[in-house]
């Protein structure tokens, strides 16, 4: 026991297929170790081997081979052993990614060599004539280029020196930007050591595009909105402004990705030849991915002559929103080194590349008039009424502009026109108004003092930037709780839609949520558009939704700042939802994740007695308020076993299946990892079926198994 563990000799970062196998054993062992507490000081630098080469498995490779737990308790434990013994620690370990602390300044360096930009090309054509141009420039008949993405995030430089990641900068104008390497090492997708040595070289500077992926990004956005701060228009933004903020650790948290595409410069070790792999552009992104980067090594292509080039770019832009980052086009490249010296470049751009834009995502329209819309929890949102116009394949008639600060931070009016943008699937934004073409016709855009549904007084809290109509019976609020309740991740209730919601409103058939359950079939059935076989599916629908768990009726609820991992907390806490009626403030924020926010909000909703007597009725209905599980998961025959589902499964729908599973003491996990223990496959399983194959120890069952497993056939 206690035994250092060691590594074979032939350990290197481009992990072979045994390496990966003998570095797997070696975490598991160091798990094992980890937990009768017998790592030792001289495990350090395995640790850190181990720790960066899950770093490549996540990051790059995006195929993890340990789950984030056990990551992260491989982590403390390095943590521990360096602050112990601080001589242990080396720059390129990976706990040397984290900072504490605000950064004062940035402060200016210049690149090695400019970052130049790229010539832009928008059609066949444009690409034709790029081809003849550099044909003439190289005396030859046909030219290889290689084709790659060109990303859409915030361009920078990297400078390793003898292995170690000593700088990284921004843009800047080209010549000179920030030097940012505090916060370009909270990304984990740039290794803090690569053995370019091991190819002769002592310095080298690299070019690539800080990211964050479109989910990402859409979760930040959400996190801002709940706040009452308006979001950032596109991924690109919130990427470039990321690399500037003064604080590492928000830097950390925003899950930040970089691609690697481009070596502007590199000196050799004494006595070391141009490596081959440098004499082409191709071999430089082969070799930055086998030292451990992401490149665009996959996604790349070489073409002989222009024709081909041009159906690869049509062909990838046809796919552009299957990928998880926004690109804007593809860059065509010269791919032998030689000619591209020989081509050289102007001021501006080389003339051995060239960019092919993809269709805009931009368009201008013109701001016709603000409507005023009043959400479930009373917040006034304008919403921007647009002439219709097309942006990115989609038509866009109505933006919201989320509060009045937003307003007028754009100095948004009447009548402007509106430059608009729509990120991939992210909804679109107003990126600014277009002040030089003012008529001086155009107006401002008044803020409502009250409801413009109830006509309530609106407030609005201080270090708040949204108004609020407080009357909780407001019509506006009533449907739109209503539409929440039965949405898909709530209730669940199918055939209920916003529409209909609506409807039954104003028709007097629907007052407030336990309405729901009273509904009077017969009047509806005289409604247009009402045939026996739909009032027969909702009748069904809202029936099933009583024996909803109770995680889901919380989350239905649509109390504010209750998210449904809130939710589930709260449900796991009490045995009867009222119960809640009894917890004090700090009781409450004694759950796990729940702050003084979620806590005051919980507290205000219980000490409210309509939302008491709300519920008191909906248990009379038959809804489920007791934590049914908290009894069952006892003696379930699943418990301490994990599942995750994939693909279309024949019978079951996948939340079905996920309550029977934690209905017998099972847990769901969010992804495949060794802390797996079934993967249930359906129809079209994808990269999870892929990803489990990998990992010995998940059993990979069929509905049918799962069915059996809990003793329902
Ligand atoms: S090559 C001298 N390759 O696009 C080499 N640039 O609009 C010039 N970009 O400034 C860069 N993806 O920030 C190159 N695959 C790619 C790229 C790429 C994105 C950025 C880069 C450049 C800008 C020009």
């Amino acid at each position: 026991m206690g035994e250092a563990l060691t590594l074979p000799a032939t350990i290197s970062i481009m992990y072979s297929k045994d390496t990966t196998k003998e570095l797997q054993k070696l975490t598991n062992e160091l798990i094992k170790k980890k937990s009768s507490a017998s790592i030792k000081d001289k495990d350090a630098w395995l640790l850190k081997d181990v720790l960066r080469f899950h770093e490549y498995r996540y990051y790059i490779l995006n195929d993890p081979l340990i789950s984030d737990f056990e990551y992260d308790q491989l982590y403390k434990e390095l943590e521990k052993i360096e602050n112990d013994n601080p001589a242990l620690i080396t720059a390129d370990s990976p706990t040397q990614r984290v900072a504490k602390g605000l950064t004062k300044d940035f402060p200016t360096v210049q690149h090695l060599v400019p970052m130049l930009s790229l010539n832009n090309s928008y059609n066949a054509d444009d690409l034709i004539d790029f081809d003849r141009k550099a044909r003439e420039l190289t005396s030859l008949d046909k030219i290889e280029y290689c084709v790659e993405p060109k990303f859409d995030g915030g361009s920078i430089s990297l400078i390793y020196e003898n292995d170690l990641l000593s700088r990284g900068a921004t843009r800047g104008d080209g010549v000179e930007g920030d030097q940012v390497t505090i916060n370009i090492k909270q990304i984990r997708s740039l290794p803090l050591s690569a053995k370019f040595s091991d190819f002769g070289v002592q310095q080298v500077e690299i070019r690539g595009e800080v990211l964050i992926n479109k989910s990402n990004f859409m979760k930040y956005n959400e996190g801002l909105m709940e706040q009452g701060i308006p979001p950032l228009a596109n991924p690109r933004n919130a990427a470039a402004g990321t690399l500037r903020l003064k604080d590492p650790a928000e830097v950390a948290k925003r899950n930040l990705e970089a691609f690697v595409y481009h070596i502007s410069y590199y000196s050799l070790l004494k006595g070391k030849k141009i490596p081959v792999e440098l004499t082409t552009h191709s071999g430089s992104l082969k070799l930055l991915w086998d030292l451990g980067f992401r490149s665009p090594e996959k996604e790349k292509k070489i073409f002989k002559g222009i024709d081909a080039v041009i159906k690869y770019c049509e062909q990838f832009e046809i796919t552009r929103d299957n990928l998880p980052y926004e690109i804007d086009g593809m860059v065509i490249k010269v791919n032998d080194i030689a000619l591209q010296e020989k081509m050289g470049m102007t001021s501006h751009h080389p003339r051995w590349a060239i960019a092919f834009k993809f269709k805009a995502r931009q368009a201008t329209s013109k701001l016709l008039n603000v409507e005023f819309q009043v959400g479930r929890t009373g917040a006034v949102t304008p919403v921007a009424k647009l002439e219709p116009v097309a942006v990115g394949g989609v038509t866009v008639s109505s933006i919201s502009i989320h509060n009045e600060d937003y307003i007028k931070e754009k100095d948004l009016r009447i009548g402007d026109a509106v430059l608009i943008e729509r990120a991939g699937d992210v909804i679109p934004q107003i990126v600014k108004s277009l002040a030089d073409v003012r008529t001086g016709h155009e107006k401002k855009i008044h803020f409502p003092k009250i409801c413009p549904v109830c006509n309530s007084k609106l407030f609005k809290e201080e270090e708040e930037a949204v108004w609020r109509c407080i009357n909780i019976e407001c019509p506006a609020q009533v449907v739109e709780r209503i539409i929440h309740f039965v949405s898909k991740d709530a209730m669940d209730i199918r055939g209920f839609g916003d529409a209909n919601v609506r409807k039954f409103y104003e028709l007097g058939f629907l007052k407030d949520i336990p309405g729901i359950y009273t509904l009077d079939f017969n009047s509806i059935s005289s409604m247009e558009g009402f045939g026996q076989k739909s009032i027969d599916n909702l009748q069904t629908a809202i029936s099933i939704s009583k024996k909803q768990p109770l995680h889901r009726l919380i989350y239905a609820l649509g109390i504010r700042f209750i998210g449904e991992t809130t939710a589930k907390t709260l449900a796991q806490a009490v045995n009867h939802l009222l119960d809640f009626k009894k917890y004090s403030l700090e009781e409450l924020q004694n759950l796990e994740d729940v702050g003084p926010k979620v806590a005051g909000s919980i507290h205000h909703f219980f000490s409210n007695k309509g939302n008491i007597k709300m519920l008191e009725e909906l248990e009379k209905l038959g809804l489920q308020l007791k934590n049914e599980k908290k009894e069952l998961t006892k003696g379930g025959n699943l418990t301490g076993q994990t599942f995750l589902f994939t693909g279309t499964l024949p019978t079951l729908k996948r939340s079905e299946a996920e309550a029977m599973a934690e209905e017998n003491g099972g847990q769901i996990l969010s992804g495949v990892s060794a802390k797996l223990n079934y993967l249930v496959v359906g129809e079209d399983a994808g990269s999870k079926l892929e990803k489990a194959k990998k990992i010995n120890t998940v059993k990979i069952i069929s509905e049918d198994e799962f069915l059996q497993l809990v003793g329902k056939k």
